[in-house]
């Protein structure tokens, strides 16, 4: 597709102008949007679907911001057109629920401040099982950027949810944590 783009070839040009049923799973429910197939699976999920608790950052598959689940894996919902979940299981922020425990770790550990990350960060985690190591959360959360927060206390709130005994070995404010930028 980029190089169609980088070429000057419109896309319209290689798709047809208008929209086509689409049949997913949302959130557990059964979702039918007529919308383009190259649609960008976030612009349908927050401007068709109204769900906007998955945000944009970058929109060009680098912060993970955008982090929903399809089919059990995190993707970045601002790189794959909708027409490559047709019949997938999506699962967005909203589908965790709003007293998810890892949501309010977020919150108890400072680890949101301006919150644009969050909503990426917490879906990326949802591939942690219990007794998660310290290594397999920077690895879950690798591709996960935040601007504000720094990742100790992002960090932290994920190991009180996964790997309660890891969390108490990371200080606040990423003291005691090597290789973390606070
Ligand atoms: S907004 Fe999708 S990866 Fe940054
Ligand atoms: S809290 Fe602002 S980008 Fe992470």
């Amino acid at each position: 597709m980029r190089d169609y783009l980088r070429r000057g070839r419109p896309l319209r040009h290689l798709t047809r102008p208008f929209g086509y049923p689409m049949k997913f799973t949302l959130n557990g429910a059964a979702t039918d949007v007529d919308v383009h197939p190259m649609a960008r699976l976030i612009d349908v999920l927050r401007e068709d679907c109204a769900l906007t608790g998955t945000k944009e950052g970058c929109g060009e598959g680098e912060c993970g911001a955008c982090t929903v689940l399809v089919n059990g894996e995190p993707v970045c919902s601002c790189i794959i057109p909708v027409a490559q979940v047709e019949n997938a299981d999506v699962i967005t922020i909203e589908g965790i629920g709003g007293d998810d425990p890892l949501q309010h770790l977020f919150m108890n550990e400072v680890g949101a401040q301006c919150g644009i990350c969050t909503p990426g960060m917490i879906m990326a985690a949802q591939v942690l099982g219990p007794d998660s190591t310290l290594d397999d959360v920077k690895i879950a959360l690798a591709g996960n950027l935040c601007r504000c927060t720094g990742y100790s206390a992002i960090y932290r709130a994920v190991l009180k949810w996964r790997g309660a005994d890891a969390a108490e070995s990371i200080g606040r404010q990423g003291s005691g944590v090597s290789g973390v930028t606070p």
